[in-house]
């Protein structure tokens, strides 16, 4: 497996959360808005410096629990992981949702944490503009507005969640990633159609894109944006929506904005980003009547878990 495509662009949002911007080689690479791809560095590529240092969580020779049999199975695996995690060459993967406009071309746009126990990210982390990573193939999945047929939609991300609703949006209501606003006849912005993003994050400093988002907000009277943060204790000069995203959308706030009930005959949810919040916001919902998107089994929410 080689390396496919280049680091072109890199915004740090705050420390350790940053908009990376990969053209691959291979051009057009065509996906739809809330796909994901597979993005991959070599494990001898070195980590930032503030992350934790690498390793397989059992050591070779340091098993003592359990059976002697099922000792003897860790150990095999210790060893293989061992092996694997020495072996410069190997290409660490993992997936990452598409923060770009499907249509918008040389790049594409990703919105990323760093996990500093994590393997791939430290890796990214530490790539500069020029440097080369890899690509996958193809963009995959089935999280994308075509579920939604023409329904009002809510989207409600934690953290890095929020990536494939600026791909939907800036594909929707036409404030591209590139700035080619314009170039499309078909965008809905001030459409009867209602696009709400609610986005948590932990500071307000944490919340990525605001200013894109606040802006396309007062541009387009469809388009409802709420974001809020969990710890405001740290925040002294946050005065915006505090609290869990499930707490928010219970006050009726996304009612009192769109002056629509959140109902299945209205609206598909989309959730996207820290599996609490999806598992505690699909319980909201199906008491609703909302029922969950299983592929073939069209439901009216729809959910992308990053872990
Ligand atoms: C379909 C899909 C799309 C994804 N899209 C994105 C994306 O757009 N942006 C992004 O930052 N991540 C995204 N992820 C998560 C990403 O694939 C990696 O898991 C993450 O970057 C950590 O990789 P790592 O190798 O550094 O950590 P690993 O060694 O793989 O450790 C993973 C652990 O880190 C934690 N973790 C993973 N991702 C996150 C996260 N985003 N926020 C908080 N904790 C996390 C979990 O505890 C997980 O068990 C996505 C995951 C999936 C399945
Ligand atoms: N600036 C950054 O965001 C940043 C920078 C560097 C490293 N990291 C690391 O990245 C990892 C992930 O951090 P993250 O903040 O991006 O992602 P996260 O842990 O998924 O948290 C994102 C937001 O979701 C909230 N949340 C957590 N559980 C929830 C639930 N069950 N229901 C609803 N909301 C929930 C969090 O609140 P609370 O956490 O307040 O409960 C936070 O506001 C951590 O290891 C972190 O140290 C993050």
């Amino acid at each position: 497996m080689k390396y496919n495509a280049t680091l072109v662009g890199r915004v740090e949002v705050a420390p350790g959360l940053d908009i990376m911007r990969v053209a691959p080689d291979a051009q057009p690479f065509e996906f739809k808005s809330g796909q994901y791809v597979v993005l991959g560095v070599k494990a001898g590529e070195t980590r930032v410096a503030e992350a934790d240092a690498d390793g397989p969580s059992v050591v070779p020779g340091e098993s003592t629990d359990g059976t002697p049999e099922s000792r003897v199975a860790v150990e095999a695996q210790a060893q293989a992981a061992a092996v694997a995690s020495a072996d410069p060459d190997r290409m660490i993967r993992r997936a990452f949702c598409i923060a770009s406009e499907s249509k918008a071309g040389e790049y594409l746009e990703f919105y990323l944490t760093l996990i500093l126990s994590g393997e791939l990210t430290p890796r990214l982390f530490n790539l500069q503009i020029g440097d080369r990573l890899y690509v996958g193939p193809k963009a995959e999945g089935i999280f994308t507005l075509e579920k939604a047929s023409t329904k009002h939609v809510l989207m409600i991300a934690t953290g890095t969640g929020l990536a494939p609703y600026m791909s939907m949006i800036r594909g929707e209501l036409g404030v591209g990633a590139n700035g080619r606003q314009g170039l499309r006849a078909v965008w809905q912005c001030n459409g009867t159609r209602q696009f709400v993003i609610v986005h948590g994050a932990r500071h307000s400093w944490d919340l990525g894109y605001r200013t894109e988002l606040i802006g396309l907000s007062r541009h387009c009277s469809n388009f409802h944006y709420l974001p809020l943060v969990t710890r405001s204790c740290e925040d002294e000069t946050w005065r915006g929506r505090t609290g869990y995203v499930q707490d928010l959308i219970n006050t009726g706030v996304v009612e009192r904005e769109t002056g629509l009930e959140i109902a299945p005959e209205n609206f598909d949810i989309f959730l996207c980003g820290n599996p609490g919040m999806v598992d505690s916001v699909f319980g909201w919902a199906e008491a609703r009547g909302f029922t969950r998107d299983k592929g073939r089994e069209v439901g009216t929410v729809h959910a992308e878990k990053f872990w």
